[in-house]
């Protein structure tokens, strides 16, 4: 759906079953995983935002054939990958554009680093300002020969080649982008690659590389990865916890609701948000517990609850750190204050979420104080309405819908269309469980 400023209104009540689209996390590993593995996958539920359709593109112009098919019954698409091997990668004729997507640029960073040719990344204005000497810096260390705007902080990122050798690294911030694209050449570099991360964040490429044959070894904050080989692996890509998380909140907030999120990815290297939710006082059943392709899913409902302030500090921030623009909604609706530390990440994020959360809240009449690190938001049980700005970040975007459905009165989002990045159906949806759009 193309949208692009819609009005969102409190509606009597929520009710139904939302199933969001794939991982976006997974789907793009799983891409770009058995686009360098040997054989042909298949990939099902692979995400329809166009974040993952910008891995294709890109996959697609290193010479990668992947043939889309649509989903049966409105699911995800269905991919085939004809890997090319972890040295099939043919030089591109053009320059690659991973539109809005860090995770494509990061992780086709570890990627490309270190091939027989050169190859330019580079990508939207919101992907041209986002700081990527955070994989350039330990990518030379390996060896590898790039260079990049602004000495060697920011996209365009050209990669020159070079030869990989693995190395030992202390990362400075706890990004799995970081360390999935460190891993990634780890498995072309020779000897071993061992990364000390600062605290734990998503482990979806550890599983997978494990499960395609590479030999990956956690020890606490630690991960090794020793040069290997990919056997291509059919992957079944479950719901995205961070799309769920708007149904969560708008379930948690709204008066009279209950929603059901069926499908929905469970690692606990994601789900930061259901627990910052329950201690909030959000009731969340988890139902048909299971395993899928080595992620655990699982359905989710929930309901109108009564909300209190937390803090979110710490640990657990790069668990949930995508889900912080939406948390606080359920902060603005809580009884009290809500402490967001330890976040600075979001400052470099598709737009910098706490400036702009922050000024959309306190336009909507909730007390609000920024520091560098997170904010402290008053709740008070209330929002009022308010024209609030996506820019062009699809959690902003969603984040703002979901006050709509809660707020005194109407909430226009102006940039709606952002949402298309990760949730495509995400205004049909909306639709589904109630909502209405103006
Ligand atoms: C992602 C990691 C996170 C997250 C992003 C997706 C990933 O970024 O914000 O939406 O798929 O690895 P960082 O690792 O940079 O924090």
């Amino acid at each position: 759906m193309v949208v692009k400023n819609v009005t969102v209104s409190r509606p009597r009540r929520l009710r139904g079953t939302v199933t969001p689209p794939g991982d976006k996390s997974i789907s793009h590993r799983s891409s770009m995983f058995n686009a360098v593995a040997n054989g042909v996958a298949r990939v099902t539920n692979y995400s329809t935002g166009q974040d993952c359709a910008s891995t294709l593109r890109i996959l697609r112009g290193l010479g990668v054939r992947i043939d889309v098919a649509p989903g049966k019954g409105g699911g995800g698409d269905t991919l085939t990958v004809y890997g090319v091997g972890m040295h099939g990668f043919r030089e591109p004729d053009d320059i690659l554009d991973a539109g809005n997507s860090g995770t494509t640029t990061r992780l086709m960073s570890g990627l490309l680093a270190g091939r027989p040719f050169q190859v330019v990344v580079t990508g939207d204005a919101s992907i041209r300002s986002r700081p990527m000497g955070r994989v350039i810096e330990p990518l030379r260390k390996m060896g590898a020969n790039i260079s990049a705007r602004m000495n060697g902080t920011l996209a365009p990122i050209v990669f020159h080649g070079g030869v990989l050798r693995g190395i030992e690294y202390d990362m400075p911030v706890a990004s799995a982008q970081v360390k999935s694209c460190l891993m990634l050449a780890g498995l072309r570099a020779s000897g071993r690659t061992l990364l000390r991360q600062p605290a734990l964040s998503r482990d979806h490429t550890e599983r997978m590389l494990t499960a395609m044959g590479a030999r990956v070894v956690t020890d606490g904050l630690t991960v090794a990865v020793e040069p290997a080989e990919l056997t291509a692996t059919d992957i079944e890509v479950p719901g995205d916890v961070s799309s769920a998380a708007f149904w969560l909140v708008a379930a948690a907030v709204h008066p009279d609701a209950e929603i059901t999120l069926s499908n929905i990815g469970l690692n606990p290297s994601r789900t930061g948000v259901l627990q910052v939710l329950r201690d909030m006082g959000t009731d969340i059943q988890v139902r048909k517990e299971r395993m899928v392709a080595g992620e655990p899913v699982g359905d989710l409902v929930a309901r109108s609850s009564r909300l209190r302030g937390v803090e979110i500090a710490g640990d657990i921030v790069p668990i949930l750190i995508d889900e912080i623009p939406v948390l606080s909604v359920a902060a603005a609706m809580a009884d009290g204050d809500t402490v967001i530390r330890d976040a600075a990440e979001l400052r470099v994020k598709e737009t910098d979420r706490i400036s702009a959360t922050a000024t959309w809240l306190a336009a909507a009449g909730v007390k609000v104080e920024e520091a560098r690190d997170g904010m402290t938001i008053h709740g008070a049980g209330r929002l009022g309405g308010v024209a609030g700005q996506s820019y062009d970040d699809h959690r902003i975007a969603m984040s703002l819908a979901i006050a709509g459905l809660v707020s005194d009165g109407p909430v226009r989002i102006e940039g709606a269309g952002a949402a298309d990045i990760s949730y495509p159906t995400f205004w049909r949806d909306l639709e589904l469980i109630g909502g209405s759009l103006g």
